[in-house]
């Protein structure tokens, strides 16, 4: 008596159907791709299958190759399966007992086959590691990235830069990031331009990152960070060189001048108010750093960490009730009249 005919009684073969029919419904089920993970109008699911730039090539072909042998030993384990339940019959045997024949297949579909396999993928992962830790070359632009909860700082040491949750550079050249963290773990993931890869407290890990179009490519946080981890997006804005150069000369520069009495006013509202024990404006007074440094908060596209459109409408919000739009984040809501959220927003319009 074979142990094969266990496989095809009566009882369980509507189970295998049934597993089967699941499993279809399942791959199915994972090519939907309409989450919205924010409110604004662009593409919102940004996919590794689509890669824009060198490493994310590396990272898509590597993932198409792990696909490509999974797929062929799935369906050779399939096929060899079927195999099994269609040549056997309750009460027939259909395993004539061959010792060397059997030998043979546990060599092979046991030892041989997966061990090509499993060789071919650990090179295959290895070289691709190794090409993209490759080590800067002298004229990268080098731009630091520390994650706080829930919003990312970004740094260009060089040219005295900062900003928050986006993160400029020219297309078609590598850039190096090196990214840290101020509280938790998190991880930086822009699946069409690179894989992921953590930022941890107290170490800096680093990689070169590039987008060989200009364009803007939505990034993510991609490890469990806190409350409002979902909501902890960011944009990488690739661009011709020569109006990156044209940004960064821009924002290294102090902020706009207050120019009127209404955005005298607002910058008084927002020194008076608490602003300042968290947030930057360089060229005056505001030097915390608790918050992300709104020097040229009006020339980001989104705010509250990619979550929102950049405009009048959400500021106010945001300045309003942040703890309703992200609860749990670290802004305190705020207690302003009517007139002084006004002026405060005007103020904030101005910091283009
Ligand atoms: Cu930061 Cu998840």
């Amino acid at each position: 008596m074979s142990h094969y005919h266990i496989l095809a009684t009566p009882r369980l073969t509507p189970v295998i159907t049934t597993v089967f029919k699941l499993s279809i419904v399942l791959l199915l089920l994972s090519s939907c791709s309409s989450l919205s993970f924010n409110q604004t109008k662009e593409d919102i699911s940004p996919s590794i299958f689509n890669p824009q730039g060198p490493a994310a090539n590396m990272v898509a072909n590597l993932s198409w190759l792990m696909f490509g042998l999974a797929g062929a030993v799935f369906l050779l384990v399939m096929g060899v399966l079927i195999l099994g339940l269609v040549r056997s019959r309750p009460g027939v045997s259909v395993h004539e007992s061959n010792p060397a024949q059997d030998r043979r297949f546990i060599i092979f579909g046991g030892l041989l086959m997966p061990a090509v396999v499993l060789g071919i993928v650990y090179v295959s992962a290895i070289w691709t590691m190794r090409a993209l830790a490759a080590p800067a070359e002298a004229d990268e632009i080098v731009v630091e990235i520390v994650g706080h909860q829930f919003w990312w700082e970004i740094h260009y040491p060089d040219f005295e830069v900062t900003t928050a949750n986006e993160i400029h550079i020219p297309a078609g050249q590598p850039v190096r990031l090196r990214l840290a963290s101020a509280d938790v773990i998190h991880s930086f993931w822009v699946p069409e331009l690179h894989g992921k890869i953590d930022l941890i407290p107290g170490q800096v890990n680093g990689f070169w990152l590039q987008a060989d179009e200009p364009g803007v490519y939505l990034g993510f946080c991609a490890e469990f960070c806190g409350i409002q981890h979902a909501k902890m997006l960011l944009r990488v804005i690739a661009e011709p060189p020569e109006r990156f150069a044209a940004w960064l000369e821009h924002q290294a520069g102090p902020a706009a001048a207050v120019t009127t009495p209404e955005l005298e006013e607002g910058q008084q509202v927002f020194f008076e108010s608490g602003c300042i024990n968290c947030h930057t404006v360089r060229g005056t007074n505001a030097s915390g750093t608790e918050g992300p440094d709104l020097t040229h908060l009006a020339s980001r596209l989104t705010l509250a960490a990619g979550i929102l459109e950049n405009n009048r409408g959400n500021l106010g919000g945001w300045v309003v009730n942040p703890q309703h739009l992200k609860p749990g984040n670290h802004m305190p809501p705020s207690n302003l009249t009517g007139p002084e959220l006004q002026a405060l927003l005007t103020y904030l319009e101005s910091l283009e």
